[in-house]
C-alpha cells in the first residue's frame, strides 16, 4: 500500500518521513489546527475564481476541501490522494455538508491520472515531501494545469517531510513553472507558481 515505507507502523510513519498514516487522519481535522492554518487562509492564498476547476493533491481527510469547494461553487474540486481511506473521509465530510461540486480519484501524484491542461488551479498542503519523487510530481502537476494556471504549494516546518523554499524553487524551475507570489514566513509558507501561457 505505501510505496515509501511499507514495513513501518502507523506511529513510526506519523513521526518519520513518508506517507501520513490514515490511522491518524483525525489529527489533521483537529480544531486547534484552525488557530495556525485556518482553511480560509489557504483559500485566500489560492486566489480562486468561483468557476475554477481545482485539483487538491494529497487532500487527506479534507480539512481544506470544504472551504475550497465552497469557494468554487460554479466550478469543480477534484480530491486526489494515494490513500482511499483518506478520500473516504474527505468525501463523507463534504457530502454531510451538502457539497456536490466535487469528484474523487485515487492515485500517485508522480503520475496523475488526468488529461493535459485540465485544471485552473492545483494545490498541495504539506504533501510534496511525502511524494517519493517530488520533482516528478511538480512536473506532472504542471502538465495537468491549463496554460496560465496556478500551482500552489504550502509547507510547514515541523512536518518530517518539510520542503524548503530553496529546494521547491529549484524543482519548480525544472518543471517550467514561474514563481508568481510567496506568502508567509519560511517556516510556514505558500508559494504560488504559474504555468506559462502557451505561445500562439
Ligand atoms: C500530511 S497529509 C496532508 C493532508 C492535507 N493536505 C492536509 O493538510 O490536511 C499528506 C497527504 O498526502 C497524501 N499523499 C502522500 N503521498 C502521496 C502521493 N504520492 N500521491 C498522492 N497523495 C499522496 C497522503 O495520503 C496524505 O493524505
Amino acid at each position: 500500500m505505501n510505496p515509501n515505507n511499507g514495513k513501518a507502523t502507523p506511529l513510526s510513519r506519523l513521526t518519520g518521513k513518508g506517507i501520513y498514516p490514515v490511522e491518524y487522519a483525525g489529527w489533521l481535522l483537529n480544531p486547534l489546527r484552525r488557530l495556525i492554518s485556518p482553511p480560509s487562509k489557504i483559500v485566500k492564498r489560492l486566489g480562486l475564481r468561483s468557476t475554477d476547476r481545482v485539483l487538491e493533491i494529497g487532500c487527506g481527510p479534507g480539512y481544506f476541501s470544504l472551504a475550497v469547494a465552497r469557494a468554487v461553487r460554479q466550478g469543480m474540486l477534484t480530491l486526489f490522494d494515494y490513500q482511499d481511506g483518506m478520500l473516504d473521509i474527505a468525501e463523507r465530510r463534504l457530502k454531510k455538508r451538502g457539497i456536490a461540486n466535487f469528484t474523487r480519484r485515487q492515485g500517485d501524484a508522480k503520475a496523475l491520472p488526468f488529461a493535459d491542461n485540465d485544471f485552473d488551479v492545483a494545490f498541495m498542503v504539506t504533501v510534496l515531501g511525502e511524494v517519493g519523487d517530488p520533482a516528478a510530481a511538480l512536473k506532472d502537476a504542471a502538465r495537468v494545469l491549463k496554460p496560465g494556471g496556478r500551482l500552489s504549494i504550502t509547507e510547514m516546518i515541523g512536518d518530517p517531510d518539510f520542503v524548503s523554499i530553496a529546494h521547491l524553487k529549484e524543482m519548480a524551475r525544472g518543471a517550467g513553472l514561474t514563481l508568481e507570489r510567496r506568502y508567509g514566513p519560511r517556516f510556514f509558507y505558500t508559494c504560488n507558481f504559474t504555468k506559462p501561457a502557451s505561445k500562439a
